[in-house]
């Protein structure tokens, strides 16, 4: 990407005007100036939110790993295109120049392709923060396979409903993983969540960690030999700007997760777009993102926004606590890290420990600090701002959704003077809306409002797979000719955005979203259980926590009430994965529901945030004396 950068305020207002005004001019030019096209587009953009469909760069052929590698060979091949910081600090990092990360990714290719995966095949991934694992998405990329990246952390039965949800061929895991002191057993929650999956074919296993593994005959084979015969070169697959690039679940409000799928040309034009402008990128900058690449954030800014930029882009197996909590600033000062991009659950945790954990550390070579995934409290904003940045590196606070596929709201580093807790401005061609309850748009600042979004972008998700109805009805519907976030959001007196948390059901835990629907089904499981509750509630370090209130069926037998919180737990951790463990259970005979039978989860989350003093209007309820009898005994 050619290398200028919006240098200030004014010129950010002069370039957003035009991104509006002209969005097609605007998105024609980045498109034209940046990538590399096997073929021109035909049309910039068309789109209808009412059906929706939107399509970018179509006609356009190109394949995205020649943006992220190929083009790169010529006058960056030794580059370091990805630096490995393993788990263990004792185990060198490994730099992978952009010559190397060719050969691998087309090896990789390859064996996808001896392994039957053709264009369009999907290919679920789960694996832990190891090269493998950003090696194989671009090697689905190269041929045209359509990744789904399971994060590593959900369990057996989340990953086959994912697998089966978008119907996946193969698997590519590892035999196990590091997690600090721990070692997970991969390969046998993939055994295990396979027996429901009929139609994976083949599942590649990488060796991580050495160990003694049950490999089926005729379904799992080791990766490395087949890699070792594999040919260095393998031609990319000419993809057409609409073919989806991956697909990525996200947790919806109710029912099962939703199959985001993101295609090809938009994806990769506003992710390495962002990426440059967000976090002010420059040749020779050491680029860390600490997220999981299960997760979009990893997807768009550790792997795909980055590699298109030429960037070094870092992959840490670790967590932050091992050996020790000043693992991520010796990790800075060791690669002389200049973005340094987390998210606000991190920070809160490190700024609990003692500050000589990050005072030891020489963190001079930090120019951008980031943070993602939920609102970062002014507590947590001050502290990364004194401690880590020195009051010289910007903070970009960056909103957005696995859904939008790229930075959406943001400070502009140099740019766009910052107040903590603010995203700021939406960025280049985004254009915010704040809705009422009556479905209008509000106008003006001061002003506070439900968050849509109401011109498309380039990377917005296209669909939910299999299941386009659910993608008109969560994001289309609830107002007219918008994208809706989910999210509410306040716009101040000079029109800065400050996000103030999800409006449905969806709770942020640790920056992971979930779903209540899913965790109250994985409850109701348990045989003693007739009915759940789950809401949110602030927690000091994972910005929320879940609480459950959970009804028993009257049995007449008494229950240690110790070990069904920890059944419950457990059923949770089979179902989901332990993200999603209830930190507070509390036992009760009644939920406040309406007369028409939904439960008033308004008053719920005011008991567990122990904010009774105004509960609203009960008298609706039909059993409003259910609520004194919940706040008595709340925990
Ligand atoms: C929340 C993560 C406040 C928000 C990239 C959004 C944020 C959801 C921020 C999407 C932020 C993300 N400030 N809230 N800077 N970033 N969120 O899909 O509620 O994992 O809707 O994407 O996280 O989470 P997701």
């Amino acid at each position: 990407m050619s290398n200028y950068h919006i240098k200030h305020l004014e010129e950010y207002y002069k370039v957003y005007r035009k991104s509006v005004r002209e969005p097609k001019v605007f998105w024609e030019e980045i498109a034209e100036e940046h990538f590399v096209w096997r073929k021109r587009w035909d049309k910039v953009l068309s789109w209808d939110f009412k059906k929706p469909e939107i399509k970018w760069y179509e006609g356009a052929k190109l394949n995205i790993t020649e943006n992220c590698i190929d083009r790169h060979l010529r006058t960056n091949g030794n580059k370091t295109a990805i630096l490995f910081e393993p788990n263990n600090p004792d185990e060198e990092a490994q730099h992978i120049t952009y010559n190397r990360l060719y050969e691998r990714v087309n090896q990789f290719a390859n064996v996808l392709k001896s392994q039957g995966i053709k264009k369009g095949d999907r290919v679920c991934i789960y694996l832990p923060m190891i090269p493998e694992l950003a090696i194989s998405l671009l090697a689905c990329a190269r041929i045209g396979a359509i990744h789904s990246v399971v994060f590593a952390g959900f369990s057996a039965t989340a990953l086959s409903s994912r697998i089966n949800d978008s119907d996946c061929k193969m698997v590519i895991t590892s035999d196990g993983s590091y997690r600090g002191k721990k070692t997970i057993d991969l390969k046998g929650i993939v055994d295990e969540g396979l027996e429901e999956c009929a139609n994976v074919e083949t599942v590649l296993v990488v060796n991580r960690i050495n160990s003694e593994i049950n490999m089926k005959e005729g379904r799992d084979k080791w990766l490395q030999p087949l890699l070792d015969d594999a040919s260095k070169e393998c031609e990319p697959e000419i993809m057409d700007a609409e073919d989806p690039l991956f697909i990525l679940y996200t947790s919806g409000s109710t029912g099962q997760p939703k199959g985001m799928v993101h295609t090809t040309a938009g994806y990769m034009v506003y992710t390495a777009y962002t990426f440059k402008n967000v976090f002010n990128y420059r040749a020779n900058d050491v680029y860390w993102c600490t997220a999981d690449i299960g997760w979009i954030t990893g997807h768009s800014y550790i792997v795909y926004g980055p590699l298109a930029n030429g960037a070094t882009t870092v992959m840490f197996e670790g967590v932050p606590s091992y050996p020790d909590y000043g693992r991520f600033w010796e990790v800075v000062e060791k690669h002389k890290i200049t973005q340094f991009y987390t998210a606000p659950t991190a920070i809160r945790a490190l700024a609990k420990e003692k500050l000589d954990y990050v005072d030891k550390y020489d963190l001079s070579s930090l120019k951008v600090l980031g943070s993602v995934g939920e609102p970062i409290n002014e507590e947590a904003w001050h502290w990364y701002n004194d401690n880590v940045g020195h009051k010289k590196s910007p903070i970009v606070d960056t909103w957005w959704q696995t859904e939008t596929g790229g930075i959406m709201i943001s400070p502009l580093p140099y740019v766009t003077p910052t107040i903590p807790t603010y995203a700021t401005l939406p960025f280049i061609g985004i254009q915010p809306a704040l809705m009422d309850e009556n479905g209008e748009e509000i106008h003006g600042n001061q002003v506070d409002g439900r968050l849509c979004i109401k011109f498309p972008w380039p990377s917005m998700a296209r669909t939910i797979w299999g299941n386009h109805q659910r993608y008109k009805e969560t994001y289309f519907s609830a107002y007219e000719k918008k994208y809706f976030t989910g999210d509410g959001a306040l716009r101040d007196a000079t029109g800065y955005y400050r996000i103030t948390g999800r409006v449905d059901d969806v709770i942020i835990v640790s920056g992971h979203n979930l779903g209540t629907a899913p965790i109250e089904d994985a409850v109701n499981e348990h045989p003693a259980v007739a009915e759940s509750a789950i809401v949110g509630f602030p927690h000091d370090i994972k910005g929320n926590a879940l609480y459950g209130y959970v009804i028993l069926k009257e049995t007449g037998e008494s229950r240690d009430q110790t070990n069904l919180r920890k059944e419950i737990n457990q059923i949770i951790t089979e179902h989901i994965g332990p993200i999603a463990k209830l930190d507070k259970i509390q036992f009760t005979v009644g939920l406040p529901k309406t007369r028409s039978g939904k439960i008033m989860r308004r008053i719920l989350r005011k008991i567990a945030s122990k904010d009774t003093s105004n509960l609203g209007d009960t008298s609706t309820l039909l059993n409003p004396e259910v609520v004194q009898e919940i706040m008595d005994n709340a925990l």
